[in-house]
């Protein structure tokens, strides 16, 4: 079974990793409330297992998000595709999502959602790829920053497959056993 996949980050690290995480956002938000929203479907295992930690008050919505690759340019597109259920105006947002990779998502994203006029927003990544990137992205709390590599697991999926598996693995390529 998944011969092709290798383990980067075990089940254990990513825990260790999410309670630092978890305690360093609980003092920076101390006497607020986080709006998170979390981009999916990527970040939901993130976003889970993030917030379970956090003793600070909480609301979780979600969106989806599309982005058009730019090629070699940074005019990358980036569409919703689901809003936000909830206003984020005068909120303390916390995006929530799985990986930075070239960038162009999240260079576009943020910037839109702070039009929306909230109290402060940051963003969460769990990995990021900084060889990749095309555009500058400021993330606020990084999980990993991981080699130019296809990640998979802890929500990451190739094909839409493996975001179940509870460590981030690579994906090594070959035939996928079923
Ligand atoms: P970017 O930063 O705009 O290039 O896009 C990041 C999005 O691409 C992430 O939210 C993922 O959905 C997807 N992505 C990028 N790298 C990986 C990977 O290694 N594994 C799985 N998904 C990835
Ligand atoms: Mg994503």
């Amino acid at each position: 079974m998944n011969d092709n996949i290798s383990i980067l980050i075990s089940e254990e690290e990513i825990s260790k990793r999410l309670d630092e995480m978890a305690q360093q956002i609980n003092k920076d938000y101390n006497g607020k409330h986080i709006h998170i929203v979390g981009i999916l479907k990527g970040s939901v295992y993130f976003v889970c297992e993030l917030t379970k930690r956090l003793t600070v008050p909480v609301t979780i919505d979600f969106m989806v998000v599309s982005s058009y690759g730019s090629g070699t340019s940074s005019s990358g597109k980036v569409v919703i595709k689901k809003d936000t259920d909830y206003s984020i105006e005068g909120k303390d947002v916390l995006v929530v999502e799985d990986i930075i990779d070239s960038g162009l998502t999240m260079h576009k994203l943020i910037p839109m959602l702070s039009e929306r006029e909230p109290q402060s927003i940051k963003l969460a990544s769990f990995l990021s790829k900084p060889s990749r990137r095309e555009v500058p992205v400021h993330i606020d709390y990084l999980g990993y920053e991981i080699e130019d590599k296809f990640a998979v697991g802890f929500g990451l999926d190739f094909d839409q497959k493996y975001r179940n598996l509870p460590f981030v693995g690579v994906y090594e390529g070959g035939v996928d056993v079923e």
